[in-house]
C-alpha cells in the first residue's frame, strides 16, 4: 500500500502588489527584485481575509470531491496564528461543514509546518488506511516597510489531501530531517511583522539542506541525483535556485531540472511561509503531466527544522488543476499606497470590530465580537 497526496488546491489573497511599482516607491532597481530576488508580485490580503479564510478556500474543492466523513484529520499549518489558544482549524472546520468526528489541531515551526504535517498525516493513514487528513499550510509574510525583506512579502494557502493509494504523489517513507536551534528569524508574540537576520537566514537555510541531505543518504533514502524534479520552499525564488546549486555541488553536478512552473508560483504570490513549498508543488502537477516523475523537496523552517521529502507522481497522475493559474489571474491589483494602508491596517487585536465587505473569495471575516473572530460563508 501506497500513501501521499491525493489531491492539492491553493488560494491566496484578494490583492496583488506589482514588484516594479514597489521597487519604485523604495528608490531601489527593480532588476535587484525581479532578478537578484526573483520576485515579481506579492498577494496581500483584504481587510475580511485571513490565514483562515485562504485555508478554507484552498480547501473547499476538495472537501467537495470527496466523503468528507472520511476526514479524521485536520492539520492546519501556520506561523501566522490567530488566536493563542484555539487553533485555526476549528474555524475552517466549520466553514466546510466537516463532520465532528474529527481530530483538529494546529502545527507550528516556521515555514516547516505544511511539511510536518504532511508527515503526520501519512503517518496515520499507514495506521488506518480508511482515514482520510487534511493538511493545510496557510501563512501571511509580514515585514516591516521599507525594510530588505519587504519585497519578499506574500500571502497564500495549500490544502492537501492525505490519503492511502494517492491520486496523485506517493510518498517515501525514508526522508532526511536536520534541526538545530538559531536566530535566523523569528515573530515574538508581541509583533505583526517577522524579525530577521537576512543573511544569516539564508546561510542557516542552505546548511539546513546539506544537513537534511545527508541524513537522507545515511538511512538510504530515495537518491536525489534520480529524481527529476527538485522543488524547495521559495521565500523568494532566488533562494531556490541557490538552494538548487548546492545540491547540485552536493551531487557533483548530476542533478534534476529546477522546475520554472513551481517557482513562478513564488515569484508571483510571494512568500507563502508553510505553504510555499506545497504552492510549487501545486505548480508542478498543475503545469504539465508528470505521470511516473521522482520528486525531491526541501522544507526549511526557520529557526530551524530541515526536511528532504521525496515521492514518486503516480503512473497515471495526468496534468492537475490546482487551482494555481485562477489564484494568480484573479487578484486585483493595487497600488503602494493601498498596500501601505492594509499593512498599516492589520491588526491581531481582539478589540471588537466590523470589517469592510472586500474580499470576494469564498469565505470572509466579519469581525470580531466579545473578543471572538468571526467568519463566513460568502
Ligand atoms: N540587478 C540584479 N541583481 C541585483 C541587483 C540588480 N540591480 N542589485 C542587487 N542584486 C542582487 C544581489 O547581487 C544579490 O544577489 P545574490 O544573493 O545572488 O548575491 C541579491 O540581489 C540580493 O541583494 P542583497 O543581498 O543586497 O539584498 P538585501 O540584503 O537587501 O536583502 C534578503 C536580501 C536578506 C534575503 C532580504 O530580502 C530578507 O531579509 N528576506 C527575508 C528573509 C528570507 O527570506 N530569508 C530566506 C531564508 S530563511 C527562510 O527561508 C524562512 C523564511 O521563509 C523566512
Amino acid at each position: 500500500m501506497s500513501v501521499g497526496i491525493d489531491d492539492i488546491q491553493i488560494a491566496t489573497g484578494h490583492h496583488v502588489l506589482d514588484m516594479s511599482l514597489l521597487a519604485e516607491a523604495r528608490g531601489i532597481e527593480p532588476a535587484k527584485l525581479s532578478i537578484g530576488l526573483g520576485q515579481l508580485a506579492m498577494s496581500v490580503l483584504a481587510p475580511d481575509e485571513d490565514i483562515v479564510t485562504m485555508a478554507a478556500a484552498a480547501a473547499a474543492p476538495i472537501v467537495e470531491r470527496i466523503d468528507a466523513s472520511r476526514i479524521r484529520s485536520v492539520l492546519v499549518a501556520t506561523e501566522s496564528g490567530v488566536d493563542q489558544s484555539k487553533a485555526a482549524g476549528v474555524f475552517v472546520h466549520r466553514l466546510l461543514d466537516l463532520p465532528s468526528t474529527t481530530r483538529v489541531v494546529e502545527l507550528k515551526q516556521a515555514c516547516y509546518g505544511g511539511i510536518a504535517g504532511v508527515q503526520l498525516a501519512a503517518d496515520q493513514v499507514a495506521r488506518r488506511p480508511d482515514d482520510l487528513a487534511l493538511v493545510i499550510a496557510t501563512d501571511v509574510a509580514r515585514y516591516d516597510l521599507a525594510s530588505a525583506g519587504e519585497p519578499t512579502q506574500g500571502a497564500g494557502a495549500v490544502a492537501m489531501l492525505v490519503s492511502a493509494n494517492p491520486r496523485l504523489v506517493e510518498l517515501d517513507a525514508v526522508s532526511g530531517l536536520h534541526t538545530f536551534d538559531v536566530d535566523d528569524f523569528w515573530r515574538p508574540n508581541d509583533r505583526t511583522t517577522a524579525l530577521v537576520d537576512g543573511h544569516l537566514s539564508t546561510s542557516a537555510y542552505l546548511d539546513s539542506l546539506e544537513g537534511a541531505w545527508r541524513d537522507l543518504v545515511a538511512r538510504g533514502g530515495r537518491s536525489l541525483a534520480d529524481v527529476a524534479h527538485l522543488l524547495y520552499h521559495q521565500p523568494f525564488t532566488k533562494m531556490a535556485r541557490k538552494a538548487h546549486a548546492r545540491l547540485s555541488d552536493l551531487l557533483d553536478g548530476e542533478v534534476g531540472a529546477l522546475d520554472e512552473a513551481a517557482l513562478d508560483v513564488g515569484a508571483q504570490l510571494g512568500n507563502a511561509y508553510s505553504a510555499s513549498l506545497p504552492g510549487a508543488l501545486a505548480g508542478l502537477l498543475e503545469s504539465g503531466d508528470r505521470s511516473g516523475a521522482g520528486v525531491g523537496m526541501f522544507s526549511y523552517g526557520s529557526g530551524s527544522v530541515g526536511e528532504w521529502m521525496t515521492g514518486v507522481v503516480r503512473s497515471d497522475a495526468g496534468v492537475h488543476d490546482a487551482g494555481v493559474r485562477r489564484a494568480i489571474d484573479g487578484r486585483v491589483p493595487i497600488d503602494v499606497a493601498t498596500y501601505e494602508r492594509l499593512h498599516a491596517e492589520h491588526s491581531a487585536s481582539s478589540e471588537d470590530r466590523t470589517l469592510p465587505r472586500v474580499t470576494t473569495g469564498p469565505f470572509r471575516m466579519a469581525g470580531v465580537e466579545g473578543g471572538a473572530r468571526k467568519y463566513e460563508r460568502v
